[in-house]
């Protein structure tokens, strides 16, 4: 009775956890959870009295499916003044969150069989949204000790003739990458060179901790589509609003695509882009930015005193990969990374993400979207566990 297309849909990895997580609460035990995938700060009051606002004064009905007119400008004073690229609004898409966006995006690029790559560590849904499309993901696997650097030569050795595509994704889940502007400019060459479109992934543009990100659309705004959104940078994952911002006839084939499966995103959600893009310096969201940084620096101290624990720097977002290789199998804490997260739920309480969601094994994701004195008690016991 299913499709073929949703039979094949592999279950998240992160399941079995999760069943065990709920386990654990419903009798009692408080978790650490160092699984989530979202900030853990309200959405900033100013953004949400302009929601409030906007359904007295009428934001209350469809607006054009790609999007309102006042919420396509916001995004085009946005890209100009963090990508330095000029957009018109007729290149602009938005959707209910980013992950609809790279659907669409998918859908409206890959025919079936066409080959995309991506680097891995990947985050969890770029292979399923690709095999949607019928396409064919190409993973590219990245090392820590590298710094998860992706370079042209990486790319080169998986190209083949149905190669059509690369998704690139940064500040990166779940390693953090902030790749540097050389990097970028290389790959972005690499795609111009086999005529490669690119998606690029940019969902936690604002969570810096080291200084700017070098968005992939700044190098080529024809060629690549920018993918980001409200859910990361400004707290609001509930909310559904994400943008693509690319060529005029591929945001075109969005905008019909979008018009016959969702019409347009929610329209009081519409009415905070504005608000919240003309707002990012505002001292709400610095202190979040500001929040996240001190986190990073606290998890990193913390687990570079580990031995046997290998990660990158994250120079975005609110996660690290950590490698425990050195720590697994034959004399190890555990036999693979599953393992080690399920047994550092049961005993320690707990919870991060195996590395197998992410396409690489012996490694675990830990976010730190979680208040410190959470994060400190994480490393404690963490290091109690390894030692
Ligand atoms: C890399 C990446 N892209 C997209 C998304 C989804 O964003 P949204 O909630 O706007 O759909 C996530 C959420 O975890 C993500 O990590």
């Amino acid at each position: 009775m299913i499709s073929q297309r949703v039979r094949t849909i592999e279950p998240s990895a992160t399941l079995t956890l999760n069943a065990k997580i709920q386990e654990l609460k419903k009798s009692g035990t408080k978790i650490l959870n160092l699984s989530v995938g979202e900030p853990d700060f309200p959405t900033p009051e100013f953004i949400r009295k302009a929601a409030m606002a906007a359904i007295d004064d009428g934001w209350t009905r469809y607006t054009a499916a790609a999007g309102h007119i006042e919420a396509r400008e916001a995004i085009c004073r946005h890209v100009e003044r963090t990508r330095n690229v000029q957009v018109d609004p007729s290149q602009v898409v938005i959707s209910s969150g980013a992950k609809h966006c790279l659907s669409q995006t998918l859908l409206s690029l890959v025919d079936p069989g066409d080959e995309v790559l991506l680097s891995a560590p990947y985050w969890v849904s770029f292979p399923e949204l690709i095999r949607q499309a019928e396409g064919v993901p190409l993973p590219v696997l990245t090392s820590a000790r590298e710094n998860h650097r992706l370079t042209p030569e990486m790319l080169e050795k998986q190209l083949t003739p149905r190669t059509t595509g690369i998704i690139l994704n940064e500040p990166g889940n779940p390693t953090g990458l902030v790749s540097s502007a050389a990097d970028i400019a290389a790959i972005v060459d690499f795609a111009r060179t086999n005529d490669l479109w690119v998606i690029s992934d940019e969902i936690y543009e604002s969570l810096l901790h080291d200084g700017p990100m070098h968005s992939p659309f700044s190098y080529d705004p024809e060629r690549v589509a920018l993918i980001s959104g409200l859910s990361k940078s400004f707290a609001m994952t509930g909310w559904r609003i994400g943008w693509t911002v690319c060529n005029q006839e591929l945001a075109g084939a969005i905008g019909r695509l979008q018009s016959h499966n969702s019409s347009n995103a929610c329209t009081v959600s519409q009415a905070c882009v504005a608000a919240a893009l003309d707002g990012h310096d505002h001292p709400d969201l610095q202190h979040m930015y500001d929040a996240f940084r001190e986190r990073r620096d606290l998890m990193v101290d913390g687990l570079s005193k580990i031995s046997g624990v290998n990660f990158s720097i994250p120079g975005g977002a609110f996660y690290i990969f950590v490698d425990l290789t050195e720590r697994l199998g034959d004399g190890g804490v555990a036999d693979d990374a599953s393992d080690f997260a399920i047994r550092l739920l049961e005993q320690h309480e707990i919870a991060v993400v195996p590395g197998g969601a992410f396409g690489v094994s012996g490694c675990v994701r830990l976010s730190f979207a979680r208040p410190q004195t959470e994060l400190r008690q994480a490393i404690e016991r963490i290091q109690a566990f390894l030692a």
